[in-house]
């Protein structure tokens, strides 16, 4: 099993081991007193693994319910969260007992807030199944629920008390939503690991899953902790995600994935800050065989204009200008502040 420690406010470890979703109930255990656990997880989800969890959930003393809601970020809302509190009052659950996040992101982020929100705050554990919620959205702290008018605009920092990571959960993911992760484990390599970019370049991702993941996750722990309330170096993580920001909200939210947005919009970037000689030749290249190799889309039917207008808004601005994430080269990155007014210009070229 590897272990990765997180020392945030309130510290947690992540365990990743094949099977151990079977074994959840133990660790659980080992850090709860809970006399119940509520699983919550979505209508793809459930079916496959709540069974494993529950009876392991069982087997450890914890009395057992399962909240399911139906898959998919629409469902990423308040009500959903409202429909969860109502189901805690109904089973009891007390300030003491804990709630199991089982799913991707969206199962993640819901539980999360609940957990923050729900008497004033309970625990809880995160056991990701998506390739995305296993690289980045389980480990860090952000919970959330989006707004009619725009994603994740209501939310709280809320630790988790264990991150269980079972590989084998991905198995039964998708391969759309595989790639997705993979938009994110680009990122890393670009902003942080040159050893992992040159992994994915060499091999293939599926055969070193466990390598990657434990990567992503440690350097997401690795920033994570220097910035938990996210007012600094966190925003690396940012990288790709201006431009993949624009490109999601002009197709619709529906054209592409966030995973495959944030690699082009990462490509997208690196193409203008090479032309300009802030990122060492031959870096759009690599970024460009990459998406390639994993069935990426690199190429965009928008323009550039359309793109940086609709990068007005973008939620990470400050009220200076817009916060953009340049590479010196694979693996080295930085903060750049650009002013609302110079945007266009800087980009002009
Ligand atoms: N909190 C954070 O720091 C953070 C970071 C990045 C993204 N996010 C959020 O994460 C969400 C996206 O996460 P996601 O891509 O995991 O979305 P998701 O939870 O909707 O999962 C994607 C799809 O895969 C299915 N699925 C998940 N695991 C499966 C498995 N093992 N087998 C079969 N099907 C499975 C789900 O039912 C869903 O249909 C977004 O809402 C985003 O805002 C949060
Ligand atoms: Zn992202």
């Amino acid at each position: 099993m590897k272990i990765v420690d997180v020392n945030t406010g309130r510290p947690y470890p992540i365990y990743i081991e094949h099977g151990i979703i079977g074994s959840a109930g133990k660790y659980i255990r080992e850090r709860s007193d809970a006399v119940r656990a509520v699983i919550v997880s979505d209508s793809n989800v459930a079916p496959i693994y709540a069974d494993r969890v529950e009876n392991s959930l069982k087997e450890n003393g914890f009395e057992t319910s399962v909240f399911v809601f139906e898959a998919g970020e629409e469902r990423k809302r308040l009500c959903t969260i409202e429909k969860m509190y109502s189901f805690f009052y109904e089973h009891d659950i007390t300030r003491t007992d804990v709630l199991i996040a089982l799913g991707g992101g969206v199962t993640g982020d819901m539980t999360g807030f609940a957990a923050a929100s729900y008497l004033r705050g309970i625990d809880f554990v995160q056991i990701p199944t998506s390739l995305l919620s296993q690289v980045d959205s389980s480990v860090g702290g952000k919970t959330g629920v989006d707004l009619p008018v725009g994603k994740n605009l209501v939310g709280a920092f809320w630790q988790p008390i264990l991150v269980l990571i079972d590989p084998d959960t991905l198995d039964t993911l998708p391969q759309k939503f595989f790639n997705d992760g993979m938009g994110e484990v680009i990122k890393y390599g670009c902003i942080k690991s040159p050893s992992l970019f040159k992994r994915l370049e060499n091999e293939n991702a599926r055969d070193i899953i466990d390598d990657i993941i434990y990567e992503c996750v440690t350097i997401k722990r690795d920033i994570v902790v220097n910035d938990e309330r996210d007012t600094g170096e966190r925003a690396i993580l940012n990288f790709g995600h201006t431009f993949g920001h624009a490109l999601e909200k002009l197709s619709g939210y529906s054209g592409m994935t966030h995973g495959e947005a944030v690699a082009l919009g990462a490509l997208m970037i690196t193409g203008v800050t090479e032309n300009k000689g802030i990122t060492e030749i031959g870096t759009c290249d690599r970024i460009f065989n990459l998406l390639k190799k994993y069935d990426m889309p690199f190429k965009t039917e928008y323009s550039f204009e359309d793109i940086i207008k609709a990068t007005r808004g973008d939620k990470k601005s400050t009220g200076k200008g817009l916060n953009f994430i340049f590479l010196r080269e694979i693996g080295t990155c930085f903060i750049n502040l650009i002013p609302f007014e110079k945007i266009e210009a800087f980009f002009e070229t």
